[in-house]
């Protein structure tokens, strides 16, 4: 079997995510089409995850109050995680974590990981001390979120659309301080 690439994790620009909206958007396609309950239901299109990326995530990152970091293999993207910080004046100190996800052809090796330690070392250099993020309870990502020292809040459930099923899903609140 050849050796995987190895992969590296880095912040786009603005106009990087602007350039990798096709890329960006066919990951999003891809871990929606696997299960992910990441904001969408099938029927989920390219064009679907491509408009998520042009119209709330640029506008976002242009403004300055939100970063894209992604995780790259060989030049490819396999993963992305974002970080949230245009916060209200009350709130300086907190950021909200958003938008981890994996191709799942590269899972469980460590990107998303890879990805969080990155992710935790921007908002201590932006002086946010306090992440936030919410999960759907039971998925993958909630022992991956403990594991790294997020605590639960709370469930609240009927939280979402389930992304293949006619049902509402519970989602869990965490935290960590930093
Ligand atoms: C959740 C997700 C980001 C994990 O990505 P990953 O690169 O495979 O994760 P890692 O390899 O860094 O795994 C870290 C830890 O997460 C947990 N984990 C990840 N995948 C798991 C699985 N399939 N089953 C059980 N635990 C799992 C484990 O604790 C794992 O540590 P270990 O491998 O040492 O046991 C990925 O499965 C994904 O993209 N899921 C769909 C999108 C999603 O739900 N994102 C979260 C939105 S809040």
């Amino acid at each position: 079997m050849a050796s995987e690439a190895p992969t590296t994790i880095s912040m786009l620009s603005a106009d990087d995510v602007a350039s990798r909206v096709p890329e960006l958007g066919a990951l999003l396609h891809a871990c929606v089409h696997a299960g992910a309950s990441v904001g969408f239901v099938l029927p989920h299109t390219e064009d679907e995850g491509e408009a998520f990326w042009t119209r709330r995530v640029l506008p976002a990152v242009r403004s300055g109050g939100r970063a894209v970091l992604v995780a790259q293999q060989g030049g490819r993207i396999v993963g992305t995680v974002q970080l949230g910080y245009d916060t209200l004046p009350n709130q300086p100190h907190r950021a909200e974590v958003s938008k981890l996800l994996v191709h799942p052809d590269v899972r469980r090796r460590g990107i998303a990981r890879a990805l969080m330690a990155e992710l935790e070392q921007l908002a201590g250099e932006l002086g946010r001390s306090l992440l936030t993020l919410d999960t759907r309870t039971g998925d993958h990502a909630e022992p991956l979120y403990a594991s790294l020292g997020y605590r639960t809040a709370g469930v609240i459930p009927g939280y979402c659309l389930d992304p293949f099923e006619d049902r509402l899903d519970s989602t869990t609140i965490m935290y960590k301080v930093l």
